[in-house]
């Protein structure tokens, strides 16, 4: 078998141009989401992302806000600026880019975000939300990946679902959201004992781990579906977590790196800026945007 190759840029472009199509009718009714970016030092990949990130949501005709401030800015002047935000009634979303310099408190500086605007879903409320399946905002890049799964495989429920990774920002919030579509999951980690065997049981295998390759084709049950989350900066370029050569022999389905998950998730925030925004004006949320 030779695997799908999940197109993500293409997906993520459709989903572009939906959220641009709502942002048109919204502005229509006098309304304009504006998103706010927020990036404390100088971090090479941080600004990257930043970068991208406000290019594409002037594309689909929101309001962008960027906000640099140096790597030795004190965390009372972060914070104080998140207040302005939260005060700002043309700011509908806020996103304040990790990782932080280590003089500040990562959770302090978050929890200080008003939750209607944590586009990113890192609130400890919003975190509290999913978990008890109440309306949420949700981390853009289990969204994109749930998206990607949903469209290739319909109802995820009784699937058999390994997540890699139990970071805050991948692994835990793809586990709820995979639970919360009735899937079965299964959270692995460095400690998981015989992780080859456990993936062999899986038709759904997300790994985000961090590891160049970790993920091999002998792991994978035939015609399993495999998201690929990570992005490994290696001599060869980029590459995933997953080893797409072995992969792609076994798997039905599978995200490749780059233009898997990677452009779903800066597509996912501005579809969190969209939610955010219709929940602000007391409209309904925009269809098929939010799990
Ligand atoms: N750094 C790496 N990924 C992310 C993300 O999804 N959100 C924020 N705020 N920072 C990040």
């Amino acid at each position: 078998m030779t695997a799908q190759i999940i197109d993500g840029k293409a997906f993520a472009a459709n989903l572009r141009t939906r959220i641009a199509t709502e942002v048109a009718r919204m502005n229509e009714q006098g309304i304009t989401p504006g998103l706010a970016v927020v990036l404390v030092g100088e971090d090479p990949a941080s600004q990257v992302y930043v970068r991208s990130k406000g290019r594409m949501t002037k594309e689909v005709g929101m309001a962008s806000f960027e906000h640099k401030l140096p790597a030795d800015t004190p965390q009372a002047d972060l914070l104080a600026l998140v207040e302005r935000l939260n005060a700002d009634p043309a700011v509908n979303g806020i996103l304040v880019q990790l990782p932080l310099p280590d003089h500040m408190d990562e959770a302090a500086v978050i929890n200080a975000i008003t939750p209607d605007k944590d586009v990113d879903g890192f609130h400890i409320l919003n975190v509290g939300r999913l978990a008890t399946g109440q309306k949420a905002m949700v981390p853009c890049t289990p969204l994109g990946c749930l998206m990607l799964l949903r469209d290739r495989l319909g109802s995820l429920a009784g699937k058999n679902a390994v997540v890699i990774g139990r970071s805050n920002i991948v692994g835990k919030p793809m586990a709820q959201l995979l639970l919360r579509d009735s899937a079965t999951v299964t959270v692995a980690h460095s400690r998981t004992a015989d992780l080859p065997g456990l993936c062999r049981h899986a038709d759904i295998v997300v790994a985000a781990v961090g590891r160049a390759g970790f993920v091999k084709g002998d792991w994978i049950k035939p015609g399993a579906t495999v998201i690929d989350v990570g992005i490994n900066r290696t001599e060869d370029g980029l590459v995933g977590d997953v080893d797409q050569a072995s992969v792609e022999k076994v798997a039905g389905a599978m995200t490749p790196v780059p233009g898997g998950v990677g452009p779903m998730t800066i597509a996912c925030l501005l579809a969190n800026t969209l939610t955010a925004t219709a929940r602000a004006n007391g409209l309904p949320d925009p269809e098929g945007l939010t799990p």
